[in-house]
């Protein structure tokens, strides 16, 4: 007996927030889809990450084509959120609390002072405060303080709620999500076809590429069409208030470091930037920097609960900037989020779904064309601060 071969409009390779937030976004123009997995939805990068909404902390010089995309997509998170609220009945907790970035000596204050002077070239909101005006907002900072930038729309949300919602939002708009299926074969098309490590075979109109760090190893395709994607490491603290007291009521984001507080009481310290492939080690180093430097920034973190420690890998590209739009036959790309995967889920989203309806994308995607890093080198970026973002 031949095996059914199952047909859908879209298959979402990647069950990450990038995956999800697409699929779901496709499901709402109509079409019929399917998200394949190869272990469990949101089991990547956004499982680690602070989940930072933060398109003024991680703007940096000569990186505009990505500031303006990253503003776009955070204009989108308010109504992204309160939908994905209603379609699925689970909190993706977003909240904008301000992020607070301080320096702590007279070379984080030039450095600050220069991220400041770009917020100020771009229009950006965000104002310099003095030492007393950041103790004024955060009382636990470090006496040694300088000086701060206060950004006051920057938020986070919290990444696992955020896939939980997504997921539950795919299902309940009639998507189906298969966890645990691996593609190792793929005809690209139009139309596509892939088959599964467990040998069942699916056909769609279009293909999404949302693999995250994995993507530049696609071994469905061609070497010369895969995404240029590596793996960029970042270790990650959580730390859990004791007694109901607040170390911070706002984003905290120091020279090396940011702080993301939850309303639960968990505090988030990362990040570490580390090209080591795909290592996911969590290291001594790595956690001895990201708590010193909470110690020297809000002292009282050190009477914290620890609860987690991890690493993660962001899907770094050679400009920093994601790969978006149209690769080989019917296969849309939608990788290489680096730093900014969560902000950028809601733009990437509509992006996508506007290509896979044959529409052309409200923003333009030409400075994010997989196309562009054709005859340069595969790594090239060097990878921004730690604590930027
Ligand atoms: N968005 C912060 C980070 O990648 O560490």
């Amino acid at each position: 007996m031949s095996e059914r071969r199952e047909r859908f409009d879209v298959l979402v390779v990647g069950g990450g927030p990038i995956g999800l937030a697409c699929a779901w976004t496709a499901l709402r123009r109509g079409l019929s889809v399917c998200v394949l997995e190869r272990d469990k939805v949101g089991s990547g990068a956004s499982d680690v990450a602070a989940g930072m909404l933060a398109p003024v902390g991680e703007a940096s010089w000569g990186e505009e084509s990505l500031l303006e995309l990253n503003l776009a997509s955070h204009a989108l998170w308010p109504a992204f959120a309160e939908e994905l609220r209603d379609a699925s009945g689970m909190d993706p907790g977003y909240s904008r609390s301000g992020a607070l970035h301080v320096a702590l000596d007279r070379d984080e204050t030039e450095e600050l002072r220069r991220q400041h002077e770009l917020h100020r070239e771009h229009d950006l909101e965000s104002e310099w405060l003095t030492a007393s005006a950041c103790r004024e907002l955060e009382p636990g900072l470090a006496p040694r303080l300088a000086g701060g930038v206060f950004v006051p729309h920057e938020g986070a949300a919290d990444p696992r709620a955020l896939v939980a919602s997504l997921a539950a939002a795919v299902r309940v708009g009639g998507g189906s999500i298969e966890e645990g299926v691996e593609v190792v074969r793929a005809d690209t098309g139009p139309p596509c076809s892939v088959r599964t490590a467990d040998g069942r075979e699916r056909s769609a109109e279009h293909l999404v590429l949302a693999t995250g760090c994995h993507s530049g190893q696609t071994e469905w395709l061609d070497p010369g069409e895969r995404p240029r994607v590596r793996p960029v490491k970042g270790e990650i603290v959580t730390l859990r208030e004791r007694g109901g007291e607040r170390v911070c009521s706002r984003i905290v984001v120091g020279d090396r470091l940011y702080m993301v507080p939850r309303p639960d009481g968990r505090l988030l310290v990362g990040a570490t930037v580390e090209e080591k492939g795909f290592d996911t080690t969590v290291t001594a180093g790595g956690v001895h920097e990201l708590l010193r430097e909470s110690y020297r920034t809000l002292p009282e973190t050190a009477e914290m609960e620890l609860v987690e420690i991890r690493a993660g890998l962001r899907p770094g590209t050679p400009d920093n900037a994601p790969i978006l739009g149209w690769g080989p036959g019917a296969v849309v790309f939608a990788t290489g989020h680096f730093r900014n995967g969560i902000l950028l889920a809601p733009a990437t989203a509509d992006a996508v779904a506007a290509l896979v309806s044959g529409e052309a994308p409200a923003i333009d995607l030409r400075p994010f064309s997989p196309g562009r890093f054709a005859g340069t080198p595969a790594v090239a970026a060097a990878p921004g601060p730690g604590g930027s973002g």
